[in-house]
């Protein structure tokens, strides 16, 4: 599949450890039989439904893998739209009643992996890749749908913020993000 000239392949790893992936859009290239993040519905979901919703424009998944096309990572992105009554009041304030969002709808490391930091750098692939997008086709908010109570603590300690009807729905400002990451 020929890469898109606004989604570059990326080094990535190096902050946390001196094992380097490349991080790019999914293709059909990509092996995904043995992933495996500890949780059996994203596994399931990236090795059979990742490809379909792209085909579907329905999410945008990106994957790291080391160089034999073996995923150990991957996370989903999709355009989203959330009301403004549903999310932290601190993210929602002076905003429409339906936000612009971005979805960050799953994020996965595989198990050998967890632990090192690459699950944050992970994330900030995640970000960077969805700031970029926000650059083309305003957002104001990323939107996460976490899993479970885990993966909820997960994306507060990184700086989103809890609905007060639904701690799994979190938000966090695209300003914010572009700000603490030097480029706004
Ligand atoms: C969530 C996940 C990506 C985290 O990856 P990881 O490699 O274990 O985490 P890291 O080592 O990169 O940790 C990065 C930071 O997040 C913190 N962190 C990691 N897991 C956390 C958790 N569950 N709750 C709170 N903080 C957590 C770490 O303490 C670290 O903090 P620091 O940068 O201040 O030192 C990984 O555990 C995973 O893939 N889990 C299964 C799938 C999942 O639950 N996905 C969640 C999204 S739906």
């Amino acid at each position: 599949m020929p890469r898109w000239p606004d989604e570059p392949a990326r080094a990535v790893g190096l902050r946390s450890t001196d094992v380097r992936f490349r991080s790019e859009r999914l293709s059909e290239d990509h092996n995904v039989d043995d992933f495996a993040s500890g949780n059996d519905a994203l596994d399931d979901w990236l090795k059979r439904h990742a490809h379909h919703a792209a085909a579907m424009n329905t999410g945008r998944t990106f994957v790291w893998h080391s160089g034999e096309d073996r995923v150990v990572a991957y996370f989903t992105l999709a355009a989203h739209r959330v009301r403004r009554e549903n999310v932290a009041r601190r993210a929602g304030r002076g905003s429409p009643i339906e936000i612009p969002a971005v979805l960050l709808a799953r994020l996965a490391l595989h198990t050998n992996l967890h632990g090192q930091g690459l699950g944050g750098e992970l994330l900030w692939d995640a970000l960077t890749r969805t700031v970029a997008a926000g650059s083309i086709a305003a957002a104001r908010l990323i939107v996460v749908d976490a899993i479970d109570d885990n993966a909820a603590d997960f994306y507060e300690h990184h700086g989103f913020l809890p609905s007060p009807d639904d701690p799994h729905l979190l938000v966090q400002k695209l300003s914010d993000i572009a700000r603490s990451l030097g480029i706004s």
